[in-house]
């Protein structure tokens, strides 16, 4: 049964879609239908395609009762809208349905788990409200909400366990077949911990027990864990909030952060090795993965940031988009990405352009390199090894003063990524920093990949990568290298459409 409140959504979307035009959304990064927009959701193979869902908000450009929006697509990168999943429409999730995972049964049907929200009487404002987590069933298209739901809630915390945060649910099945699900919770030291339960039929779960503890590490409260095998490593991706910098690897606030390690399944002991933040630019949260049909592990994040929401306008019809999905490798201890393969299937005029010089002084335009859509990769070398230069930049976004840039220092072995004359109005973090090893010699390899309203940096092959927004006029298109000192770059450039 559909209820009122679904309806209503549904109804809402489908009319006000078409209040927003083709071209005043990105090409392939999806967006709201309409709305408001945060995390992925239920990142999952079903019924021949798949299904990206998201925190959602339809009837305003901003945060309040989340809904669950839905989209599916074939390449991950044209995606179809389908109606809305889940309203908040029950008792037990009526402050809202947030953030969970979802996963084929047994019996061939589309399973939900999602966090559940709920307001009590005896609870004082500030704590929000109480949450769970909570299960629905489909057939890709319509959920239904389990009768027994919530199927995990505060009784099912270990000792410590906060009620009111108790959220994002991932689940996936052991070898064995049993249906495990992590969920972050804030512990009785106020930092984040991972939990693990168990259950043989998605309904009934027993907690099993902590998978990480953050123990004030990492920021404070942990939210939207995945857990994945990956080349031979296990990894667990987690989003922390109020982190505290350290150098330049982990950024103050929300960020992200890569555990790597190796995992024992039979007794659910990760054994922790390295870490590393996800991403490091402005706009990067709460990714979730998928194990593509052909065995890849693709990752998808919130192209946004909580602190740095305001450099989208209220007014504006869609708030919120997803970054480029991303194919994911570890070599070496460290979690690369590259952008999806398919990528290539947008490519339209293609533009080399090899041992071009860039000298102090002079501003290098390349025909046919311009444009707000395209996948750019420049290699960087110095014209002199024994003579680094200083600076090397690429603007784009261009137009008189507007402009976005990514600039690569290589004494102090930094990429930055600078959209201070983006055309923001809003007091917020503008540029970012990224330390990338072994670029001294100023060598570089930097691949940028462009959708109308967002920037995406790869750097050295996917070793590092930063992500940010940008709502700069699309009239801004121009493209332009600069150096301080004397460099030398190979470009190769496609135009996406
Ligand atoms: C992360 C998050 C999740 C929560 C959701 C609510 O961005 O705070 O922890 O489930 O957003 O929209």
């Amino acid at each position: 049964m559909i209820s009122q409140a679904l309806r209503d959504a549904r109804r809402y979307e489908e009319i006000y879609e078409k209040e927003i035009l083709p071209e005043q959304r990105p090409l392939f990064h999806l967006t709201p239908r309409c709305g408001w927009m945060n995390d992925p959701n239920g990142f999952s193979f079903y019924n021949g395609t798949y299904h990206l869902f998201y925190q959602y908000y339809p009837y305003a450009s901003e945060w309040r009762s989340m809904h669950w929006g839905h989209a599916v697509s074939k390449d991950f990168l044209h995606w179809e809208y389908l109606p809305a999943a889940l309203a908040p429409d029950q008792l037990y999730d009526y402050l809202g349905c947030f953030s969970g995972s979802a996963i084929q049964t047994e019996d061939g049907k589309h399973a939900i788990m999602y966090t559940s929200v709920r307001m009590a009487p005896e609870i004082q404002d500030e704590e929000g409200g109480i949450q769970a987590q909570c299960i629905a069933i489909g057939d890709g298209v319509d959920y239904e909400k389990y009768s027994g739901n919530p199927v995990l809630t505060e009784a099912d915390l270990p000792e410590g366990g906060n009620r009111y945060h108790f959220r994002d649910p991932k689940i996936w099945r052991a070898s064995d077949g049993t249906y495990i699900c992590a969920a972050a919770n804030c512990t009785a030291d106020q930092t984040g911990a991972i939990l693990l339960f168990r259950s043989s039929d998605l309904m009934h779960w027993k907690y099993w027990k902590v998978l990480v503890a953050n123990k004030g590490r990492f920021g404070a409260m942990w939210e939207c864990p995945d857990f994945f095998e990956l080349d031979g490593k296990y990894a667990l991706l987690v989003s922390p909030q109020d982190m505290q910098p350290s150098g330049f690897e982990y950024h103050n606030g929300n960020g992200t952060l890569c555990l790597i390690g190796s995992y024992d399944e039979s007794s659910g002991t990760f054994t922790e090795e390295k870490d590393q933040a996800i991403d490091y630019g402005i706009d990067f949260y709460a990714p979730q993965t998928i194990l593509s049909e052909d065995g890849r592990r693709i990752m998808i994040g919130w192209m946004q940031n909580w602190d740095a929401c305001a450099i989208r306008n209220k007014s504006e019809l869609w708030a919120g988009q997803m970054t480029v999905p991303r194919e994911l490798s570890i070599r070496d201890g460290r979690l690369y990405q590259q952008p999806i393969r398919e990528l290539s299937s947008l490519y339209r005029d293609t533009t080399v352009c090899k041992d071009v010089q860039v000298v102090t002084g002079d501003t290098v335009v390349l025909e046919g390199v311009r444009g707000r859509c395209i996948d750019m990769t420049i290699h960087v070398r110095p014209a002199d090894p024994e003579r680094v230069f200083h600076k090397f930049s690429v603007r784009f976004a261009q137009k008189d003063n507007l402009r976005t840039a990514v600039s690569f220092r290589p004494h102090e072995k930094t990429v930055k990524v600078d959209r201070k004359y983006s055309g923001s109005c809003r007091a917020i973090v503008h540029q970012r920093r990224c330390l990338v090893e072994g670029s001294g010699n100023g060598v570089i390899t930097l691949r940028l990949i462009l959708d109308r309203f967002s920037a995406e940096v790869f750097i050295n092959d996917g070793r590092y990568v930063m992500s940010a927004v940008l709502f700069t006029d699309l009239a801004a298109d121009g493209i332009s290298f600069f150096a301080d000192g004397e460099a030398v770059i190979d470009v190769e450039s496609h135009r996406l459409s």
